[in-house]
């Protein structure tokens, strides 16, 4: 079996990196991550990579003259890995055009929400503030406008009386470490 070689971008804890790490352990798992890049050098996420002996980069944007260069730099990092698909797993830069089409139909992100619902930032706050029934999370292909490419994947969990932001948020993280890997064997054996 050809596995899809995935690139991972992540900025921060990177416990849905780690989840599709433990994934591709599996015998049967149809990717294997090539190579992790972080925005941020102190993100906790780059040192659990590193440990799991993934290649891993950090990228930071004030050593480039401009985004487009910046972005770049990173397409030329995961080509010459031959990355086949891009996961953004809590990356907290928001993707210039150019990046985006380059790497059109192959670049997926993970959003804490039930889209099209809450778009963007403070999506449990939402939700609880809206009185919905439930909550959930979604994996998408990325396009140039937020949050708002094509659908791949979603679950979602109930609220429960007393749900408060951090319960919930622990809710759909736990649930978001079962979706990002089954949306990526979706992708992969759909190929
Ligand atoms: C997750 O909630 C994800 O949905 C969002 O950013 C958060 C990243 O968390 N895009 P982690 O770094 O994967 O723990």
């Amino acid at each position: 079996m050809k596995k899809l070689k995935l690139g991972i971008m992540i900025s921060g804890r990177g416990s849905n990196m780690r989840a599709i790490i433990e994934a591709c352990r599996l015998p049967d798992f149809p990717a294997e991550v090539a190579m992790v890049v972080s925005n941020k050098g102190d993100a906790a996420g780059l040192i659990l990579a590193h440990n799991c002996s993934i290649e891993t980069r950090h990228v930071d944007a004030k050593k480039f003259a401009d985004k487009d260069s910046y972005e770049a730099e990173i397409t030329s990092l995961f080509s010459d890995m031959g990355v086949d698909l891009i996961c953004l797993a809590g990356y907290m830069r928001i993707l210039g055009d150019g990046f985006v089409s380059h790497w059109q139909g192959k670049l997926i992100n993970i959003h804490p929400s039930l889209l099209p619902k809450y778009k963007g930032l403070d999506t449990h706050q939402r939700a609880l503030d809206s009185g919905d029934a439930e909550a959930g999370c979604t994996v998408h292909y990325v396009v140039p406008e937020l949050d708002s490419g094509e659908i791949i994947a979603q679950t979602s969990v109930p609220i429960e009386d007393g749900e408060t932001v951090d319960s919930l948020r622990q809710k759909v993280l736990t649930a978001e470490h079962k979706l990002y890997p089954a949306a990526i064997k979706m992708i992969a054996e759909a190929l």
